[in-house]
């Protein structure tokens, strides 16, 4: 068992000093240890209860954000959903506004935590109606509105610069070699990493993209260009952003849904552990990187939320059939077969 917990005054008072787990099956596999850093445990049950609780208190210390005012925030869901436990505990409204292809599994947790949701259609960013200037344009409209903007906000990457990166260095005793994560907004890689960095700058740190986003491209010419997409949620990216900015990146790696399957049944059968599917992204390319390094490395990465958000596409088999995707999981002595001859999908930075 692990030490007691914390007794809290209020939920926001909750967010962090998540646990980290060890992927036994992968780890065996691999010669070197994965682990995960529990972001699900967070109150919100994603890593972006982080940014949202940083995003908040950094604004009401600048003057920012007054009692009686709302927050507007546009996101893929977990940052409003983060925001919404932060909100009432700290006795703010908030008004989210979101794409409405995103799962109902997020939708419903945003309005049972009390929040007014604006649905948007998914629309590319250079349309005015998309999420992100919609919400924008809302808290203009309003001096009574504060506008949280996780993109550019560099209190999110903070977050992970002050608390996430600290715990992970504390956990593994200073003892991690690799950081693997994926990349929406940028926060958690560019906090994370500059942290790490700054106490070992040998310490590799790997990007994971899905496809549909523009970042493993920008980072190899400069350009936002992507192939394909994804069934991920609040990955990728097609735009550079503040945050991501911030990152310090050695290698990116971009891999297909159809592996996130494998990986994901695997531990789900071997570890009894159900991953959200940025989180089932995180881990096919902690093990990828994994297979290109000697044995016996300290690699981490992050649940980035609870599985369960994924219930109704990465686990929902029509869902799968659907995007064309074979919902029978590829053997994984056969998945590592093909990443290890697959060094040439690795770009370094
Ligand atoms: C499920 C999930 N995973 C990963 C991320 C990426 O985190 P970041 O915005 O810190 O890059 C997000 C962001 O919203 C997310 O919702």
């Amino acid at each position: 068992m692990s030490q007691s917990g914390k007794i809290a005054d209020r939920q926001s008072d909750l967010i962090g000093q998540t646990d980290m787990l060890k992927i036994r099956s992968l780890s065996a596999l691999c010669g070197s240890d994965i682990y995960l850093k529990c972001e699900f445990q967070n109150p919100g049950g994603s890593i972006k209860d982080r940014a949202a609780l940083q995003l908040v208190t950094d604004a009401i210390e600048r003057g920012e954000l007054k009692p009686g005012m709302t927050i507007v925030e546009g996101t893929a869901g977990n940052t409003g959903i983060g925001l919404a436990v932060v909100a009432k505990s700290l006795g703010f409204d908030l008004l989210v506004v979101m794409p409405n292809d995103q799962t109902p599994e997020k939708t419903r947790m945003i309005e049972m935590h009390g929040a007014r949701l604006k649905a948007v259609p998914p629309v590319p960013f250079k349309d005015e109606s998309h999420f992100y200037h919609t919400a924008r344009r809302l808290a203009e409209s309003r001096d009574d509105y504060w506008w949280a903007n996780q993109f550019e906000n560099t209190s999110n990457m903070r977050a992970h610069y002050l608390h996430t990166g600290p715990e992970i260095w504390q956990q593994t005793d200073g003892k991690v070699d690799i950081l693997v994560s994926v990349s929406g907004t940028g926060g958690t890689i560019a906090g994370n990493s500059r942290y790490l960095k700054e106490k070992n700058p040998n310490l590799e740190v790997w990007l994971a993209d899905p496809d549909g986003s523009g970042s493993y491209a920008y980072l190899r010419d400069g350009q936002f260009v992507s192939q394909g997409s994804s069934m991920t949620e609040g990955i990728g990216i097609m735009r550079l952003v503040e945050n991501f900015a911030q990152a310090q990146i050695d290698y990116a790696v971009n891999l297909p849904d159809q592996d996130l399957i494998a990986i994901s049944r695997y531990v789900q059968t071997h570890d009894g552990i159900v991953l959200g599917s940025s989180s089932a992204l995180n881990v096919a390319a902690a093990f990828f990187a994994a297979l290109h390094r000697p044995k016996g490395k300290t690699i981490v990465t992050f649940a980035c939320d609870l599985g369960e958000r994924s219930a109704s596409k990465l686990y929902n088999v029509n869902y799968l059939r659907e995007r064309g995707l074979n919902p029978e999981p590829e053997d994984i002595a056969h998945l590592k077969a093909r990443y290890l001859q697959d060094g040439s999908r690795i770009l370094k930075v």
